[in-house]
Formats: C-alpha cells, sequence, structure tokens
C-alpha cells in the first residue's frame, strides 16, 4: 500500500495526459468487459452559399456511434432544407465508418425536437430536468 495521503485537485488537462495515455485501454476494456479499441473523430460539416455559412452541424464518432453535438442554421436561411441536408451528409459519413446509430439530445417539447422527428429521428428516452432543469429528448436514427 502506497504511503500519503490522497488528495483530489482540478487540474488542466495536460496534468493527467500521461496517466490517460498508460491507463485508458485497460480501464474500457474493464469497463465494457471486451477488449476495447476507442477511435474517436470529430467531424465539421459546413452549408455555404458562395463564399457565406449559412449553416453548421458538428458530429463526434466513437464505438460505432455517431453523435450529433448541434446543428444550426442561420435565422434568415431557416425552413428552406439546410438542416436536413447537414442531416444527411453527416448520416451518409457515419454510415461510412460503419456507425449503426446516430445520437443527440435536444429540448424537449421545443421545435428542435420536432426538427429531428421529421428528419427521421425517434425519442429514445427523456433524461428529466436536466440541461438547464429542462426536460432533454435523447433521439436516435438507426443506420444499419
Ligand atoms: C433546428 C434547425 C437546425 C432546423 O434547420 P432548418 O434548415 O430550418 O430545417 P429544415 O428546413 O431542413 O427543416 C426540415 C423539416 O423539419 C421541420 N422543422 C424545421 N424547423 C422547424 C420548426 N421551427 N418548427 C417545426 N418544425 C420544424 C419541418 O418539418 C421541416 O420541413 P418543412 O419546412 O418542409 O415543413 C434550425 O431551426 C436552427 O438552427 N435552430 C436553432 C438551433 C437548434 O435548435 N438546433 C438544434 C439542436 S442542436
Amino acid at each position: 500500500m502506497p504511503d500519503g495521503a490522497v488528495e483530489i485537485e482540478a487540474v488542466q488537462p495536460e496534468r493527467t495526459a500521461d496517466f490517460r495515455r498508460a491507463h485508458e485501454r485497460e480501464a474500457l476494456s474493464t469497463e465494457w468487459n471486451f477488449r476495447v479499441i476507442w477511435h474517436e473523430q470529430r467531424h465539421e460539416f459546413a452549408a455555404t452559399r458562395g463564399e457565406t455559412v449559412v449553416g453548421v452541424l458538428g458530429l463526434r464518432i466513437a464505438a460505432s456511434l455517431a453523435h450529433v453535438d448541434s446543428v444550426i442554421v442561420a435565422p434568415a436561411e431557416r425552413r428552406r432544407g439546410i438542416g436536413r441536408a447537414l442531416l444527411d451528409s453527416a448520416e451518409r459519413l457515419a454510415n461510412y465508418y460503419n456507425c449503426h446509430k446516430m445520437t443527440l439530445e435536444a429540448p424537449a417539447g421545443l421545435p428542435a425536437q420536432t426538427f429531428f422527428e421529421a428528419c427521421g429521428y425517434k425519442l429514445e428516452a427523456i433524461l428529466p430536468q436536466h440541461t438547464w432543469k429542462l426536460d432533454v429528448a435523447v433521439m436516435r436514427k438507426f443506420l444499419l
């Protein structure tokens, strides 16, 4: 048993980088109970008109799962199919990387949820009193 009291402190990510490199793979395999090779990717999509960006989508891919971090269309450009086109491109890329599922979180009962439903996403769970203490809809679309 090592000597000395253990203290907990808030640190910058660099302070723990070596520890993560040394232990993360073993920890994931223990956590999931199989040999895990975790490769995380982040992709950014832009909808452009000429030089102008009119919409964006951020996508994270890891463990056969694609997660939409955010999709934003400029207010003056909404309801012209740009959001749907951004999602379509993200789904095609996720499919290319063999993701079986797209997932995302949206405020429950607000227009964002209606948008994702119109794009084929289903409600998977409600997280009660979540972000800003509001209910959040976890939504998904199976790709395969
Ligand atoms: C949600 C958002 C990305 C939708 O982008 P968009 O380009 O306007 O969406 P689309 O034109 O592709 O809409 C596709 C369909 O979704 C539905 N939809 C889109 N916006 C909607 C709204 N405000 N209310 C109800 N339904 C909506 C409609 O069925 C629409 O088809 P239709 O216009 O033919 O009726 C955009 O409104 C936005 O940026 N909102 C603010 C940020 C946000 O809430 N992001 C989502 C959570 S990360």
